[in-house]
């Protein structure tokens, strides 16, 4: 279980009201007029994260009002308790009554108790939630566990998260649910046919490599993920502005997500064949770096002009993908902060999903919705492949004109998949540039919880 969650103490916790503004009246009308005064002379209006802390008679706290989004209101943000732990004072708490969804409340108090605290002490709420009977704590614990470990990859800084690091990161999780792990490092990428992943990754210091587990039962249907782990991304010789470069040490979040999304499946003992790729990667710029107009050979056999080499998350994805397509997975998902365009479209909390397969596309679009982890369909719009034409090579990297700059990203990846493969893609931010409710403020676990509910519908 995870320490926020209390399974022993109910009785002493202190009961947390959720009051909106029709319902203000009668909880108000529930109290002791000693309570009912101080809520009146607070001016308490049960306003959307308005917080109330109720004193007792002798000082201690006896219960809190937190206010929500009225039932008749458009938008009720289901992570709205969220809020509490950055509001409540040390201590046990309980719901006392049931908030819009109960399973997405509880799942935000936790989410939303999140701190990094890797260099200096944070201010870390100290507050614990007892559960009542109806909330499935272990499933919920385990969701928890994930969303901290993306968050922890992504928050910490591109010194102490390399590719070697990102590597030790995905053995540690290997390794604790018994997968099968290896990694090809270096110019070993060459000799075993990774030539895109070596041309991105030769410029740092620190080796490129492609990182590879597998786990489960070989006659279950193989789900294969794939995580873009670029640990930096300083645009390479096409230089990124400083502005640009600020967050670039999220440029992992791909493969962060994917290790979040495989701890799931490996915990919840899916009835699947895992098996997760990692093309860990630094963008760096040297003598030795990739340049525009380059040409490089690619695992599949297509030759790749560079347009740009700040499009290299595209590149390192290409070739993991055409590994993972090799074995024929029954399903094939790649996750990765690929471009500024789908942030321009979308925004950082909406992240585009792109498949071909529409069964599937509707299962990942309530799945979303379900979870609270929003995610929506972009198309493969077919009559835009052709501006990925090279005059030179089968393809570029970088389309001139800059138009749709995450559908033709998507369009790139899918000349590395065979149509047949059901195959989902997802261009995702992996960051929260500033705090909402559940979702504190730096790396953002996205997409994997979604994911999850749909492979736990297809094989739980
Ligand atoms: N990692 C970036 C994408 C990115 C940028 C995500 C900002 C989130 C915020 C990616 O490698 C990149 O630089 N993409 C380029 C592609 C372009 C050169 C075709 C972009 O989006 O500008
Ligand atoms: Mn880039
Ligand atoms: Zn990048």
């Amino acid at each position: 279980m995870h320490p926020i969650f209390d399974v022993s103490s109910a009785a002493q916790a202190t009961p947390i009201t959720f009051v909106t503004k029709s319902t203000l009246d009668d909880v108000v009308g529930g109290l002791n007029a000693s309570a009912r005064t101080f809520v009146r002379s607070s001016g308490f209006a049960a306003k959307p994260g308005q917080c109330l802390l109720m004193p007792s008679s002798t000082g201690d706290i006896e219960g809190v009002l937190f206010g929500l989004e009225d039932a008749a209101s458009r938008w009720k943000d289901p992570f709205r308790p969220g809020q509490l732990p950055g509001l409540l004072p040390r201590g046990t708490y309980r719901f006392a009554n049931a908030p819009h969804d109960t399973r997405l409340a509880v799942l935000a108090f936790a989410l939303g108790s999140y701190r990094f605290a890797r260099y200096r002490k944070a201010d870390k709420p100290e507050v614990t939630l007892a559960l009542s009977n109806d909330v499935d704590g272990a499933e919920l614990s385990r969701v928890v566990e994930a969303a901290t470990l993306a968050r922890d990859l992504i928050n910490t800084p591109a010194n102490d998260m390399g590719p070697e690091e990102l590597e030790a990161a995905a053995r540690a999780i290997a390794d604790r649910y018994g997968a099968a792990f290896s990694s090809i490092v270096g110019d070993d990428l060459l000799k075993q046919n990774f030539p895109l992943v070596h041309a991105v990754g030769k410029a740092s210091t620190r080796a490129p490599r492609l990182i590879d587990f597998t786990w489960g039962d070989a006659k279950h249907p193989k789900v294969t993920l794939v995580g873009k782990g670029v640990c930096f991304d300083t645009g390479g010789v096409d230089l990124k502005p400083s502005s640009g470069m600020l967050i670039m040490k999220k440029d992992m979040g791909g493969a962060a997500n994917v290790l979040a999304l495989g701890q799931m499946i490996m915990d919840a003992k899916l009835k699947l064949r895992l098996r997760v790729l990692i093309p860990a990667v630094e963008n760096s710029v040297a003598g030795n770096a990739f340049r525009p107009l380059d040409v490089y050979p690619s695992r599949k056999g297509q030759t790749v002009e560079i347009g740009n080499t700040d499009a290299e998350g595209r590149l390192v994805l290409a070739d993991a993908l055409a590994l993972a397509d090799e074995e024929k997975p029954d399903m094939l998902i790649d996750l990765g902060t690929l471009t500024g365009a789908a942030r321009v479209a979308l925004g950082p909390e909406l992240p585009p999903f792109y498949t071909r397969d529409d069964a599937l596309a509707a299962d990942v679009a309530r799945c979303a919705q379900s979870e609270h982890d929003p995610l929506w369909r972009l198309p493969l719009w077919a009559p835009y492949d052709a501006w990925l034409d090279s005059k030179v090579a089968d393809i570029n990297n970088a389309p001139s004109g800059g138009f749709a700059g995450s559908i033709t990203c998507a369009l790139f990846l899918g000349r590395f998949v065979e149509p047949t493969t059901p195959w989902l893609h997802v261009d995702i931010y992996g960051w929260t540039p500033s705090a909402k409710p559940g979702r504190p403020e730096g790396g953002e676990c996205q997409a994997a919880r979604a994911i999850f509910k749909l492979l736990d519908e297809r094989y739980g």
